[in-house]
């Protein structure tokens, strides 16, 4: 497998401390099991709401030295293609939830915002954020869902499919020069003011309700992974693809109040060309990338912290690592092909870099002492999306996904 050979790198973090309890440091203000409690009530009352599936990889399991990978398959999510459909369109949710409140009414449910129950209300709204497309595909779905209105900001380098599959919710898409973190800059200013409700999956100082929402959305798809894992087991490892943070946060989170000192060993996996949690790591605290953050990984494509994840993962993450857009392409085509049996998986360029960034580790020695990878480590990835860019999909593998998937 060429994937042996591409660059990566890991960083152990010298923050990080089992015997730390969750709660503490407001970490469980942010995110938490009571609160997950609340979105499955929720959420899992939507039409096309099912867990989506574990895949065993066992025949890539066994050339990688280790007893299990399970690949929790996002593709298949509320039939946006990806995890962030729990997170944006839940951040939608909550905020019409609130301002029905603030009119005088009793909090609904989303049932009662689903059969229009405050349409005079919700209505009046504008919601907006900037997106590299799945989440703004998320915050537009729900904006149509619920019955408000979407503006959604893209930088300079967004697909023209992914912005299509934003528009089809009836949203309106403005597209901005520059790179993401500049996208979350214009929608800020403009939604200031319209008087616009944003709704970032990323949290800066003073701004942070509404993408813990969005994270803890995320989190029912821990819930269910860990639900799926047969005989009850737990992963040992887990292996989670970073943007801002959000959703190695909430995993890390969900793991870390559920099990406490037994948790898995977590480890954070960015695209080379975008680590800005790498080098928060490294740094000790948050660190802004500049530039183009010119990676195939584009929902991974982002220079700044989302400072409530970094909250979680600055003492949470046991690792970090980097790697280069190759070895996303080279687990794509695998995963496509499966030269190591079982069935194919359509996996996106973002959906792949923490079992990319597993492959990479587990063929080295030394790294696999270092974070404990051995013949009875039983792994858990999180398949982030399925082919959100379809034409960047057949580019890559050589086959569309409905040739793959088929
Ligand atoms: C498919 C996919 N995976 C992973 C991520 C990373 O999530 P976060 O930015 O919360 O770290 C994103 C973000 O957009 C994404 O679209």
């Amino acid at each position: 497998m060429t994937i042996a050979t591409s660059f990566f790198d890991v960083f152990l973090n010298p923050s990080a401390d089992r015997k730390l309890r969750y709660a503490g440091d407001d970490r469980e203000t942010i995110l938490s099991l009571a609160a997950l409690d609340e979105v499955r009530s929720e959420i899992t009352t939507w039409t096309g709401y099912h867990p989506t599936p574990l895949v065993s990889l066992a025949g890539l399991a066994d050339v990688s030295g280790v007893a299990r990978i399970d690949y929790k398959d996002e593709g298949s999510r509320f039939g946006l293609g990806s995890f962030k459909a729990l997170g944006g369109a839940y951040a939608v949710f909550r905020l019409l939830q609130g301002e029905v409140v603030k009119a005088g009414y009793p909090a609904p449910a989303s049932r009662d915002l689903l059969a229009g129950k405050y349409a005079a209300v919700v209505r009046e709204m504008t919601v907006t954020c900037a997106t590299d497309g799945n989440h703004g595909r998320s915050v537009a779905w729900g904006a149509r869902l619920f019955g408000c209105r979407a503006v959604i900001y893209i930088h300079e380098t967004v697909s023209k499919s992914r912005e299509s599959n934003i528009a089809q919710y009836g949203a309106e898409v403005r597209r901005v020069p520059g790179n993401y973190d500049e996208a979350v800059r214009r929608a800020a200013t403009d939604a200031a003011a319209n008087g616009w409700f944003v709704v970032s999956d990323t949290s800066y100082e003073g701004y942070t309700t509404v993408p813990r929402d969005v994270m803890q959305g995320y989190a029912l798809m821990v819930d269910e992974a860990l639900a799926q894992i047969p005989n009850g087991a737990l992963p040992t490892h887990v292996f989670v693809q970073g943007g801002v943070g959000g959703l190695a946060a909430s995993v890390c989170a969900y793991l870390w109040e559920r099990l406490g000192e037994h948790r898995p060993f977590f480890v954070v996996v960015e695209p080379d060309k975008a680590d800005c949690l790498f080098r928060s790591a490294q740094a000790g605290e948050p660190v802004v990338v500049e530039g183009a953050l010119d990676t195939i990984m584009a929902g991974l494509a982002c220079g700044e912290v989302s400072v409530i994840a970094w909250k979680i993962l600055e003492k949470g993450a046991d690792a970090f690592m980097r790697i280069g857009d190759d070895s996303a392409a080279e687990t794509m085509r695998m995963l496509a092909n499966t030269p190591y049996g079982g069935s194919p998986v359509v996996a996106g360029e973002s959906a792949v870099a923490g079992l990319a960034g597993f492959l990479l580790a587990s063929k080295d020695e030394t790294i696999r002492r270092q974070l404990g990878i051995d013949m009875k480590s039983e792994l858990l990835v999180i398949g982030t999306e399925g082919a959100t860019d379809p034409e960047m999909y057949e580019k890559i593998v050589g086959r569309s996904a409905a040739a793959v998937g088929s």
